[in-house]
């Protein structure tokens, strides 16, 4: 165990969790844009940076990805974090001046309007859509391409990618709504992975459901399902399926289930 000082209260935890987690289980909310409980911390927003004091030296950290040391002092809140997230903030909501996650945001930190050149983005380059898509699905279809101001997220070759699965995994994790679905009857489209994909009907209603890829895909892990129920939307898996699901001892998580 690990005793660590946060905004003044002595906490003691577990070795190897972070500042972020360490301060949450004694309830100090930490403002984060980039981290994910279920994905590796990246420290790539530092909207979570936080004061670290140790052996006399303070310096600001992203508290997601410090992680807790022995007799260290935090402090989530201090004037010089505060300048700090509200110099962040003004930075991003340059870039991402329509974003409302940002917006509401940078108005908690006393942000009104950026001082620099307003860009027109909707992507702050935060790696949790590319690290959902490697760590949880395994498939890796996205990642980072270039460097300073033309860094982005893409496929391979910024062409369609044959890897994708259209599961959209990496829109739901995406903090600011810069992934767009688009369901179309038989086909689902998302514009920014230049991903276009054939619907599965659903055996039972005829409805389009998930992408066939990503059907196929799901019957190649042992999730330990009947095979049927693959063939079948969620809304009719509810309801036809739903004792049989319920009887049912799995480890799948939760959105393969209601997600396909
Ligand atoms: S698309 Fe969304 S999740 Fe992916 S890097 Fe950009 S903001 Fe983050
Ligand atoms: S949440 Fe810690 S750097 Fe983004």
């Amino acid at each position: 165990m690990v005793k660590l000082t946060i905004d003044g209260q002595e906490v003691e935890v577990e070795e190897g969790l972070s500042v972020l987690e360490a301060a949450s289980k004694i309830g100090i909310e930490i403002p984060t844009l980039c981290y994910h409980e279920a994905l590796t911390p990246y420290g790539a927003c530092r909207v979570c940076t936080v004061e670290i004091i140790r052996k006399g030296w303070s310096r600001l950290s992203a508290a997601c990805t410090y992680p807790v040391q022995q007799g260290i002092e935090v402090k989530t809140n201090s004037e010089k974090v505060r300048k700090a997230r509200k110099l962040i903030l003004e930075l991003l909501l340059a870039r991402c001046p329509t974003v409302k996650p940002i917006q509401d945001l940078a108005k908690k930190m006393g942000v009104k309007k950026p001082r620099f050149q307003v860009d027109n983005e909707e992507c702050i380059l935060c790696g949790l859509c590319v690290r959902v898509c490697q760590e949880l699905v395994g498939v890796s279809a996205i990642g980072f391409i270039n460097r300073g101001t033309e860094r982005q997220v893409t496929t391979p070759y910024q062409i369609h990618s044959d890897v994708c699965i259209g599961c959209g995994a990496c829109a739901t994790v995406c903090p600011t709504g810069a992934i767009k679905i688009e369901d179309d009857q038989n086909l689902r489209k998302i514009p920014l992975w230049h991903t276009e994909l054939k619907r599965k009907r659903c055996k039972v209603c005829g409805n389009f459901f998930a992408p066939e890829v990503e059907v196929d895909f799901l019957k190649t892990k042992d999730l330990q399902l009947p095979q049927d129920l693959f063939e079948i939307c969620p809304d009719c898996r509810r309801s036809e399926l739903g004792n049989k699901l319920s009887r049912l001892k799995t480890t799948v998580p939760r959105n393969f289930l209601t997600k396909i």
